[in-house]
């Protein structure tokens, strides 16, 4: 078997992330024979320095041709005063359209071990699992018009809107995902306001009939907002539009314990897209104190997704949980001064002695 995946480092913490990431990634496909080969290219803000532009076309062309991309992050504030079309950000959105993923899958999980890490109460948060489905192509991100407008007074302007078929496809996913999981979907809307949201209600409740063993509810953004953390456990799977799922997804969060955790993947176009939820945290770039989970978690989602290497996605989630189980934390997860702080590498090594392990302890059970 063989895997051909870019790996686009980008800005801030990108690179120290993604690169333990591409280690755990290669240690799990030797394990197991997998052969993986990897090109590396600039997006976003270095990209601006090396080429002009935050996404190049040798870039975009070398994601085109593989299987996956694995993404750090993208965006500093030495880019912030660029015009909206000419930011690192804007090359990540021009990215996600050439690729053509449209769904976003962002696993929000409580693990035990940080679980004093989240600021909610332990008995709120244990056990909590949800599955935030982003669509990640439509709705205000993309909708035109858009714009400044200079009159009487300088406007501004964008554009949320959505068409049946973005809805329906996006949908699909989220029921099947429900499938795999506890058979539960929540559709995210503001339907009491806006017609996007009426129409996401309509097509969303239809496609539910083909998933008759899928639960489905509704919830307003806000009141969804709030129910994620109060009664996060009362989740499943939640399926909402790309601005509503970029907020909430930052609010589950706080059901792992820190966003560093936090893994995603694009599925459904041409090339599926992994990048950590996390930004490029340029106040602790360079330093090595990262927290790479977020992006060895988008590894392991990779190879479930696109290579559709269960047992190797498993071997990695495994080793997450059993670093964080023996008590290694970088800093965003170490509450007081009650222990040291691993680096970013350490963290990395940890993870990958720990995939060893596991797939051993595993290999070793099926042998009896
Ligand atoms: C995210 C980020 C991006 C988004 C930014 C960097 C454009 O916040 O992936 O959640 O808004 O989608
Ligand atoms: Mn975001």
């Amino acid at each position: 078997m063989r895997l051909n995946i870019t790996v686009l480092p980008g800005d801030g913490i990108g690179p120290e992330v993604t690169r333990e990431a591409v280690r755990i990634l290669r240690a799990v496909c030797d394990l197991y024979g997998f052969e993986v080969t990897h090109e590396e290219h600039p997006v976003g803000g270095v990209a601006i320095r090396e080429f002009g532009s935050p996404l190049p076309e040798v870039t975009l062309r070398a994601c085109l041709e593989s299987q996956a991309v694995l993404l750090g992050a993208v965006g500093g504030p030495e880019f912030d005063s660029l015009p909206p079309g000419q930011r690192p950000e804007s090359g990540l959105l021009a990215l996600r359209k050439a690729l053509g993923g449209f769904a976003n899958l962002r696993p929000s999980v409580a693990y035990n071990a940080i679980a004093d890490c989240s600021p909610l109460r332990p008995e709120v948060v244990k056990g909590a699992d949800v599955l935030i489905v982003r669509e990640l192509l439509g709705g205000i991100y993309f909708g035109e018009p858009r714009g400044f407008s200079e009159g009487a007074c300088r406007e501004a302007h964008n554009t949320m809107r959505y068409s049946v078929p973005e809805i329906e496809r996006v949908a699909h996913i989220a029921f099947q995902q429900a499938q795999l999981r506890k058979h539960k979907v929540t559709s995210v809307d503001k339907a009491n306001v806006l017609e996007t949201s009426q129409l996401w209600r309509q097509t969303v409740t239809r496609v539910a009939r083909e998933y008759p063993d899928v639960k489905l509810d509704h919830m307003y953004v806000d009141a969804c907002a709030m129910r994620l953390v109060t009664d996060p456990r009362s989740f499943d799977v939640i399926v909402t539009e790309n601005l509503f799922g970029d907020i909430l997804s930052d609010e589950a969060a706080v059901i792992s314990g820190s966003l560093g955790m936090l893994a995603s993947a694009t599925i459904g176009g041409k090339v599926d897209l992994y990048e950590p939820v996390h930004g490029s945290a340029p106040d602790i770039a360079g330093r090595g104190i990262a927290n790479p989970l977020g992006a060895i978690a988008s590894a392991a989602m990779l190879l479930r997704h696109t290579a559709k290497f269960d047992q190797g996605a498993q071997d990695i989630e495994d080793a997450i949980r059993e670093v964080l189980d023996k008590g290694h934390r970088t800093a965003d997860l170490v509450r007081g001064r009650a222990r040291r702080a691993s680096t970013t590498a350490e963290v990395g090594g940890l993870v990958e002695s720990a995939v060893a392990d596991v797939s051993d302890r595993r290999r070793a059970y099926h042998a009896v």
